[in-house]
């Protein structure tokens, strides 16, 4: 086994916790007086673009949308197989996201994009990869090592990396107090206790979800605002894991098409960040029948956002998002691949490093 685990997924999930307070001690101290960012290359910008690809890149887009959120910098992300036709503006702080640092797609966009007028920072799990060579500032995520395919605590990592690293960075351009950054990290380690209690929740009340679904072909993950990039992280992890089809669309455009797919039972997964609108788009769903396993929220099948741990949720995560939300997606998706009788450390097809294009 693997110290009591049945796989390395679950060790790695239930690592999160740790793997976030480890990452917030390592990072806080440089948050408040703006000095994790004077390691790093290009003092001044005007704009942050993100590349990645799978899961590295919904983490880009947590931590673009922390850039546009609580600094009203203006943010874009790229996938990385398509951005070497994009022009990156001067003042540009270009943020490359990548696990292994090994991703094809990501080295080839690093080479190919025009950064003479912009700065990389690699934010890798891996400090000696080749991305972490060919970028002018490395920030190295403190997961250790993940050996499932799935990725997840290093997902968690990242988020909190690039977090910390937009906070600093907006109190050294003079774009957020110090006192107010304090704030904001001071709510970012609530983190920790947030996922455990994620993680204990979703153990509870996964199970009957994951038997009422076992028939089903396909799955829709819906979210709006903050919570859309984790819709898109939740449908990843399940079709990477159980082999079902899964879409994820912001909840407003149900009705602009994929609502025809919508019958008796099928499963559609709400993040809940708190978005009143989603209240008439989850009627529209059930009023066809289709089941809805909400996370987070009034009535939630999985009560595992940081709002109902203490109600009203006061801090600044809600701007960027209910990271802790991740956990039930990741632990609907393996247990329901374990109960398809998946390998879910090496799901099919699948490598952990994809080192070609
Ligand atoms: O090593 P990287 O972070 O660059 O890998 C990127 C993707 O291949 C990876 O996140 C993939 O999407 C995961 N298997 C998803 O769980």
């Amino acid at each position: 086994g693997f110290a009591g685990f049945d796989d390395h997924m679950s060790k790695e999930i239930a690592e999160q916790p740790e793997v976030a307070a480890r990452t917030i001690d390592a990072l806080a101290p440089g948050v408040g007086d703006g000095s994790l960012w004077h390691g790093l290359v290009l003092p001044r910008f005007e704009r942050v673009a993100v590349i990645g690809c799978g899961t590295s890149l919904n983490a880009g887009r947590v931590i673009a949308s922390a850039f546009e959120r609580l600094g009203g910098v203006p943010s874009t992300s790229f996938i990385a197989s398509e951005a070497a036709e994009t022009v990156i503006e001067p003042g540009t702080l270009m943020i490359a996201l990548s696990q292994s640092g090994e991703t094809a797609d990501v080295l080839r966009a690093v080479d190919e994009l025009d950064l003479s007028r912009s700065s990389l920072v690699a934010i890798t799990n891996n400090e000696h990869s080749t991305l972490a060579r060919r970028a002018d500032s490395v920030l190295t995520c403190q997961a250790g090592p993940e050996i499932g395919v799935a990725a997840t605590k290093t997902f968690v990592a990242q988020v909190v990396t690039g977090v910390a690293t937009a906070l600093s960075a907006l109190v050294a351009t003079g774009r957020m107090t110090p006192g107010e950054a304090a704030r904001q990290v001071d709510d970012l380690k609530r983190l920790p206790d947030l996922l455990a209690h994620a993680i204990a929740v979703s153990s509870e009340a996964l199970p009957p979800v994951v038997d009422s679904v076992l028939d089903e072909p396909g799955f829709l993950f819906l979210g709006r605002g903050s919570g859309i990039v984790f819709a898109a992280e939740g449908a990843l992890k399940l079709k990477e894991l159980s082999y079902r089809w899964a879409e994820h669309y912001p909840a407003g455009e149900l009705k602009h098409g994929p609502l025809a797919l919508i019958q008796e039972g099928t499963p559609v997964v709400v993040i809940d960040s708190g978005e009143r609108r989603l209240e008439s788009n989850i009627a529209e769903v059930e009023a066809r029948g289709g089941r809805v396993i909400r996370i987070g929220g009034p009535g939630s099948t999985v009560p595992a956002l940081g709002q109902s741990l203490t109600a009203p949720f006061p801090g600044a995560m809600d701007r960027w998002g209910p990271l802790e939300s991740v956990v039930p997606l990741q632990m609907l998706a393996r247990e329901l691949a374990k109960a398809l009788g998946h390998d879910v450390d090496k799901p099919r097809n699948l490598a952990k490093s994809v080192t070609v294009e």
